[in-house]
């Protein structure tokens, strides 16, 4: 009896002194003040983004132990030359606080050029993920090698294209052409199968103020593969319209009622703030955090332009409805006036002519837009545009006027005497004027130019002609990381003979994959640049496969402005 006692009473005063002993530590940890201690977590990863040969940025989130009120408080940075941080080169700290949603973002500079580095940040003794970067290469460089990103929709799917690319080792920098997060409520796009995948949005609404911008970043970036490419690559990121609402323009958005959701300017101004908290990027000028335009130089192969299309200057998007009549005709002349209008912009006049001068300056050999929607010529039959015809039966039609025309009824005839149309108004086919603009001075200053473009959620490559046909460089366009393509608009159509008639179609369209989620590596070296096309097999389940996909490659000089199988 007096052995039990004795042990159950030193149970007891274990337990009381380890309880005395912790707290009395955490007290001192917290300057003997009788608070209770902040410990701080790094729940959302690492990032770093916006290289140049000399800086970085660095990201990260300290979620504080509890709701603290607004003070600051520091979180320690490092940056070391290898992954066990024997040799730190840079460290420092910087405040963070609720005003920034705890986010921490720090530019450091004095770095090497062409620099593997590895960073972390740290509070008290918790330490967050090691992250990777690399700094941009000066003088002559012999290649430049980019994964690029387009359209990721956290409630479609599971992140596996993120997962595959920060897998890859000998990439210099990731590139997210925008739709980095989607506004839509748990009802809303894409969102079937969310439930079932454990992928339903937070908050439940669709995002409209500060709070709710910020928590679905946050929640994007639980995800542990965008996690694991943030750490592996610094990203070089513009926005899409989904950032801010579906098909955003400089005044409002499709997806944005003022009525029953106030003004698109407060709106705004909570997306702006969000993305600038959230994204490693380093805006040009502090004070205007919607002005993302920016240049980065690799040395003189290669000069990355990243444009905003959507939210600085666009005037809003034209619509084929407004066009038709009581009677149901197109007025086809009303909308060639307005689509001819020389003062419809679609980057506006400021960032037209900043691009303007950015290439003039630069004498790399590769001009590159990083940008957001497609700049090639996509004209498709009006009665497929309109859907009044699948594209079976519209490609059927086509052989048939090839094979027999004698047999076509008159209805079929009619049906194929329909002009082509921009399929997408959205996109800088609906800003036609500012297209040749940026195309005009291409070709004025002999520069070899690519596009890159996102927000489709398929894949396309094309050649990139002026108005009157001349070639003036190519577009690489890069399919989603989740968001559905046209496999979910044309359900009963088998995907080859989409892909296959949309080549057929449009003339310029040299490569066109609707089916599959992916991504794109751009490979520039003085003699060529080539896009590889690289598709997952499913995005709704846990286990997939790596689907190869098509390369294509274009060659530097005025006679090569085309694409070129490799
Ligand atoms: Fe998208």
């Amino acid at each position: 009896m007096t052995s039990k006692k004795s042990r159950r009473q030193f149970i007891r005063d274990f337990t009381f002194t380890t309880v005395a002993v912790t707290g009395s530590l955490a007290l001192n940890a917290c300057g003997g003040s009788n608070a209770s201690p902040l410990t701080v977590n790094f729940l959302h990863g690492v990032a770093s983004g916006d290289p140049l040969s000399d800086r970085v940025i660095l990201w990260t989130r300290a979620t504080p132990s509890s709701a603290v009120d607004a003070n600051d408080f520091q979180v320690s940075w490092e940056v070391a030359s290898d992954a066990l941080f024997t040799t730190v080169v840079k460290s420092g700290s910087i405040a963070t606080s609720a005003a920034r949603d705890f986010t921490v973002k720090v530019d450091v500079s004095g770095l090497a050029a062409n620099n593997v580095y590895f960073y972390r940040f740290s509070y008290d003794s918790t330490r967050s993920a090691v992250g990777r970067t690399k700094t941009l290469p000066v003088g002559k460089v012999d290649q430049v090698k980019l994964a690029v990103f387009s359209c990721s929709n956290y409630p479609a799917g599971y992140f596996h294209v993120y997962a595959e690319a920060a897998k890859l080792n000998d990439l210099d920098a990731a590139i997210h052409l925008g739709d980095y997060i989607y506004e839509y409520s748990r009802e809303g796009y894409a969102s079937q199968d969310a439930l079932a995948l454990n992928r339903q949005v937070d908050p439940k609404s669709e995002i409209i103020t500060l709070t709710d911008y910020r928590s679905r970043y946050a929640q994007y970036r639980t995800d542990a593969d965008l996690q694991a490419v943030h750490a592996k690559l610094p990203f070089i990121t513009i926005w899409d319209d989904h950032e801010f609402a579906n098909d955003t323009w400089i005044g409002g958005a499709e997806n944005h009622d003022p009525a029953s959701e106030g003004p698109f300017s407060a709106r705004r101004a909570a997306a702006l703030q969000a993305y600038n908290e959230w994204m490693p990027i380093r805006l040009p000028d502090a004070s205007k955090n919607d002005r993302i335009y920016r240049s980065f130089d690799f040395g003189n192969l290669m000069s990355l332009h990243m444009l905003d299309t959507r939210v600085i200057g666009r005037d809003k998007q034209l619509s084929y409805t407004s066009y038709i009549g009581a009677g149901g005709a197109f007025d086809s002349a009303k909308f060639s006036t307005d689509m001819a209008s020389p003062a419809r912009q679609l980057m506006g006049t400021e960032q037209t002519s900043w691009l303007q001068s950015q290439l003039a300056k630069s004498s790399a050999t590769w001009q590159i837009l990083g940008q957001q929607v497609l700049m090639a010529r996509m004209n498709i039959p009006a009665p497929l545009v309109l859907q009044s015809i699948n594209f079976s039966d519209y490609t059927a039609l086509l052989g048939k006027a090839q094979q027999a025309p004698a047999s076509l009824t008159p209805t079929e005839k009619q049906i194929l005497a329909q002009p082509a149309i921009p399929y997408n108004l959205d996109a800088w086919d609906g800003y036609a004027v500012a297209r040749e603009t940026v195309l005009g001075t291409v070709k004025a200053m002999d520069k070899n130019l690519i596009s890159l473009a996102g927000d489709t959620h398929n894949t396309w490559a094309s050649d990139l002609a002026d108005m009157n046909g001349v070639a003036v460089g190519v577009e690489f366009g890069v399919t989603s990381v989740t968001s559905p393509g046209f496999e979910e608009i044309f359900p009963k159509e088998d995907p080859a003979n989409v892909a296959g008639g949309l080549q057929q179609i449009i003339g310029p369209l040299v490569y066109a994959e609707t089916k599959n989620r992916g991504f794109m590596i751009v490979t520039a070296t003085p003699a060529e640049a080539r896009a590889e096309w690289r598709y997952i097999s499913t995005v709704k389940s846990r286990t997939y496969t790596v689907v190869p996909g098509k390369t294509l490659k274009t060659l530097p000089g005025a006679a090569n402005r085309k694409l070129l199988a490799v």
